[in-house]
């Protein structure tokens, strides 16, 4: 199973003014003050901790942690607060319920959008110039837009893999429930040698991979086509003569 550590919260934030701003006027002053209640899932619903915190100007003040059971004051006037609250029968039965009233049911529900949430990457390879030495560049194995973050990405050259000389970034979120990584070969590519980039992700079915190979070089692919171009001139004018004497003889005898 996947470790899921979501953090399904009720984010109140509320931010009081010193001052009604008037136009032009500076702020005497921000309060802000934050409740926020997390849900931590480990190994899905198999472990489920609840965590509810308060904060004052990015001071946390006091907190409650369902495996402790109780409020818990993280400064002196957080120690009031809790003291307070901890006497509340009412409110920290509701507190101790949070787990399996609040968490449990907000996994179960999103489930299928969350928990279950597939997105296969899209796999391509770049030849990027390397700026500290000369020559063809290095080749670069860019998987993007994928989701949940796990990928294993792997180099090959001639279908053997090169498990080391690889330049890996962290696999990026791009804060829109989708993920990136780059992979990068360290040696420049060689010609006639076909590099291949296989990614496995839980949203494939099987490996994905793309290839790569030096393209032909344009000045040896130029000559090539002009030594072609000749070679088929001679032809056409060998064939041409050919016919031209044929039937000069031809003529000549039937005359
Ligand atoms: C995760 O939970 C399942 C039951 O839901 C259990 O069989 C499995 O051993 C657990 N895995 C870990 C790593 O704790």
């Amino acid at each position: 199973m996947e470790r899921v550590r979501g953090a399904g919260a009720v984010l109140a934030v509320l931010v009081v003014l010193g001052a009604p701003p008037a136009a032009g006027e500076e702020l005497s002053g921000v309060f802000q003050e934050i409740g926020k209640s997390e849900c931590h899932f480990i190994n899905g619903t198999e472990r489920v901790r609840y965590v509810d915190r308060y904060i004052y100007n990015r001071e946390q003040y006091v907190h409650f942690d369902s495996d402790v059971g109780v409020y818990v004051g993280d400064t002196p006037y957080g120690e009031i607060q809790a003291r307070y609250w901890n006497s509340l029968q009412e409110w920290m039965e509701h507190k101790r319920g949070q787990v399996d009233n609040y968490c449990r049911p907000n996994y179960e529900g999103s489930t299928p959008f969350i928990v279950n949430r597939r997105v296969p990457p899209s796999v391509s390879i770049s030849l990027v110039p390397s700026s500290s030495q000369p020559g063809p560049g290095r080749l670069l194995c860019s998987v993007m837009d994928f989701y949940p973050a796990p990928v294993q990405v792997r180099w090959f050259q001639d279908g053997q893999e090169l498990p080391e000389h690889m330049v890996v970034t962290d696999v990026v979120p791009n804060g829109d429930w989708s993920c990136q990584v780059l992979v990068l070969l360290e040696s420049p590519p060689r010609r006639e040698v076909t590099y291949s980039c296989q990614v496995e992700h839980v949203s494939l079915e099987h490996p994905l991979s793309r290839h790569w190979e030096m393209p032909p070089d344009t000045v040896r692919s130029k000559i090539l086509v002009g030594v072609g171009g000749f070679v088929l001139g001679l032809v056409f004018l060998a064939l041409g003569l050919g016919f031209y004497l044929w039937e000069k003889i031809k003529g000549g005898s039937s005359a």
